[in-house]
């Protein structure tokens, strides 16, 4: 029973320690957002840095010379600025690589918006010809050979390692990356001086003046639905006509999961195929109201924008970069 008597300092010291070590772990780094994770696979500090190891691994390619990372690189907030990537052996992608940043709240993975959960987007790059080109029985023979790998395996998972734990691992290290402390953030929360004038007035205009946050809503400026944009006029003859691939429905044509804006000014280029360069571009592609695909959602028509309100809107986009996921 001594044992369980704290005298009032010591216990008030236990918990300020506790607390400490609490904030210590990566997990409550995220400045009190709450990560939605599946109940199968459970956030785990051991978890996130396997799967962090996991993610720069170019073994996970055929010929060991591409990783997740060279087309989603940690600096370049985790897209690679190309206008599509490159995977094995020169090849191409058909589509610009997304940030994927705060891809713990996607509701749906990919351009066309038909994976529901990181865990099965993983396997993707991963058996695509021109982006990894592997196989998941031959990479797994690989991967097991490795001792930490196994080991971690057993330690975090009670299993030799497979693509289960492939892909928990990495899915949990995709949770942990989180850019939702930008200005605008702390403005949100509180603090007035977190954005400066130029910056609020490009918040008004985009979502009070303009129509933006239809599909751009705060906070993460997404709805994670696939829209037409009126990208381009037609898209007859174009190999991708987003999500029309995945069903095959005629109404889905030139529709497209709207991205999130977080961080846009280091996301360049821009739209699913990296054609538009800068912000500009994009302003004007909205400012004259789409190319009018007939399948444009209505809600994009022509505005006009001053030089000072494009300045602001500009500032704006800005006031949505944090870059703390490099520190953590
Ligand atoms: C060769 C470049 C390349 C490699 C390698 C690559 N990706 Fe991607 N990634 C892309 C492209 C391009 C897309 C968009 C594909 C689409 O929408 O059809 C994408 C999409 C994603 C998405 C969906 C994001 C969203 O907003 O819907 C996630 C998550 C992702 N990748 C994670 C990974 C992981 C994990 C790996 C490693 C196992 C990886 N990527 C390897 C290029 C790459
Ligand atoms: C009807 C839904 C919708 C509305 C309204 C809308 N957008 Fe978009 N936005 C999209 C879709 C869909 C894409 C992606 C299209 C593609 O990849 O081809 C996109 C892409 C973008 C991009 C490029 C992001 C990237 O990373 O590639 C920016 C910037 C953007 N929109 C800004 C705006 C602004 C500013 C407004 C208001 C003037 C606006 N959007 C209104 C649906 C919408």
């Amino acid at each position: 029973m001594k044992l369980l008597r704290f005298s009032g300092p010591f216990l008030l010291l236990l918990l300020l320690g506790l607390s400490l070590v609490k904030c210590k772990s990566p997990l409550d780094l995220n400045l009190g957002t709450v990560v939605p994770t599946p109940s199968d696979n459970p956030q785990s500090e051991a978890k996130i840095e396997l799967g962090r190891k996991l993610f720069f691994d170019t073994r996970l390619s055929i010929d060991g010379t591409v990783s997740c990372a060279t087309c989603h690189k940690p600096g370049r907030a985790f897209t690679d600025n190309l206008k599509v990537s490159e995977g094995i052996r020169g090849q191409h992608t058909e589509r610009n690589s997304p940030s994927i940043l705060n891809s713990a709240f996607l509701k749906t993975a990919m351009f066309d918006a038909h994976l529901e959960t990181l865990e099965l987007q993983v396997i993707v790059p991963i058996q695509e010809k021109t982006e990894m080109g592997h196989n998941m029985k031959d990479l797994m023979k690989v991967l097991r050979a490795d001792p930490a790998y196994q080991k971690a395996a057993q330690e975090i998972f009670h299993r030799d390692f497979d693509a289960w734990v492939l892909t928990r691992s990495i899915s949990a290290y995709e949770r942990s990356l989180l850019s939702m402390n930008s200005g605008f953030d702390q403005y949100q929360k509180g603090n007035k001086h977190a954005m400066n004038a130029t910056e609020k007035a490009g918040w008004k205009l985009f979502s009070e003046t303009l129509y933006c946050t239809k599909c751009h809503p705060a906070p993460y400026f997404t709805t994670y639905v696939a829209e037409n944009n009126g990208l381009y006029a037609s898209y007859e003859g174009k190999s991708d006509q987003g999500r029309f691939r995945i069903h095959h429905d005629s109404l889905d044509i030139g529709k497209f999961k709207v991205p999130s804006l977080r961080n846009l000014p280091l996301t360049y280029p821009y739209m699913h195929d990296g054609s538009l360069e800068t912000i500009d571009e994009v302003l004007n592609h909205y400012v004259k109201g789409g190319n009018g695909h007939p399948l444009q959602n209505k809600t994009i028509v022509p505005f006009q924008l001053t030089a000072q309100e494009r300045k602001q809107l500009k500032a704006f986009f800005n006031a949505l970069i944090d870059t703390g996921y490099l520190n953590r």
